[in-house]
């Protein structure tokens, strides 16, 4: 359920927290922060805070977006990179008392898990604000955040919007989160692009069924392609099928975005992926201005911002 208002937010778990109007002015301070300089008083509005992030899976943007957002606010960063092997963790401390821990340390904790629901966990077991930077196979709403962000300052609007979601839709948390939070705005739709064995779950198509948004699975990805304002490419995660390679391998290059795919795009359109990439969109594609990803990864850093300065009720 959203809560009322972005002011009374305490963490950020899942996506379903926000609705449209916390969305836009989560938005406006984020537009702010893209204009936050070094040495400004807005540059320490963070100062004397400490953030941990722990992280227990790997991470480029995430964890250096929010460590990156923290330390343009004049705040501290209490790091844990490879937590399940580094921090106490691998002596078997429970994520629980991790985090009673930690948070005697830090005002706000970032947490990566390898489980769906650990951050609903760690949130439960926490006073301090826990924010969800992926976990499993479950959520990704920080990322969602700035996916929103991207495709309004990309297009200009969040509603009357036909959207592609291509790739690993089971374990894709970034298209579960991203599919969820689209809800808020009108006459959205989706197309679901991707290897049977990766197709999108039923949880996230019976939430837009209830809530009255369309959407349908193809396997026609330059048809697709022709008709929709956002193609969001995903990779498929090898980490997620264990010892089932063959599985993998079976998945792998079924549905890439080429120069051919390009080509079949309106010229309104735009490309998004939340990174990392492999060969699912080809380097070629990068020179093309419809390519929005990198724009997409620096959102982050801002829309990070705007999270811990609404978080920490500054
Ligand atoms: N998009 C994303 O979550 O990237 P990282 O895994 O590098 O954080």
């Amino acid at each position: 359920m959203p809560t009322t208002k972005l002011k009374d937010l305490a963490n950020c778990i899942e996506a379903q927290q926000f609705d449209a109007a916390m969305l836009k002015e989560l938005f406006v301070v984020a537009d702010a922060m893209a204009e936050v300089k070094p040495g400004s008083e807005a540059s320490r509005m963070l100062q004397g805070f400490n953030m941990a992030t722990l992280f227990y899976e790997p991470s480029t943007r995430t964890r250096l977006s929010f460590e990156g957002a923290m330390g343009k606010l004049g705040g501290g960063i209490l790091s844990t990179e490879s937590a399940g092997e580094y921090s106490s963790a691998a002596k078997g401390e429970t994520l629980e008392d991790t985090i009673r821990t930690v948070e005697g340390y830090s005002d706000i904790i970032v947490l990566r898990h390898f489980t769906a629901g650990a951050a609903r966990r760690a949130a439960n077991a926490a006073d301090t604000p826990v924010i969800n930077a992926g976990d499993g196979p479950g959520q990704h709403p920080t990322q969602a955040l700035l996916d929103t962000y991207t495709i309004y300052n990309e297009l200009g609007r969040l509603e009357n919007l036909k959207i592609g979601l291509v790739g690993d839709l089971a374990n894709g948390r970034t298209v579960r989160s991203l599919a969820s939070m689209m809800t808020n705005f009108k006459n959205v739709s989706f197309y679901f692009i991707a290897p049977d064995v990766v197709k999108m779950g039923r949880d996230i198509k019976d939430e837009l069924d209830e809530k009255g948004v369309k959407w349908e699975e193809s396997e026609d990805l330059l048809g697709v392609a022709s008709e929709v304002d956002v193609l969001y490419q995903t990779r498929i995660q090898k980490e997620r099928f264990g010892d089932r390679l063959d599985e993998y391998e079976a998945c792998r290059g079924i549905y890439n975005i080429d120069t051919a795919v390009m080509d079949a795009m309106r010229k309104d359109a735009i490309v998004m992926h939340p990174l990392p990439r492999l060969d699912e969109i080809t380097t070629e594609v990068d020179a093309d201005p419809r390519a929005a990803y990198f724009r997409q990864a620096r959102n982050g850093l801002y829309v990070r911002m705007a999270l811990l300065k609404v978080l920490l009720k500054v």
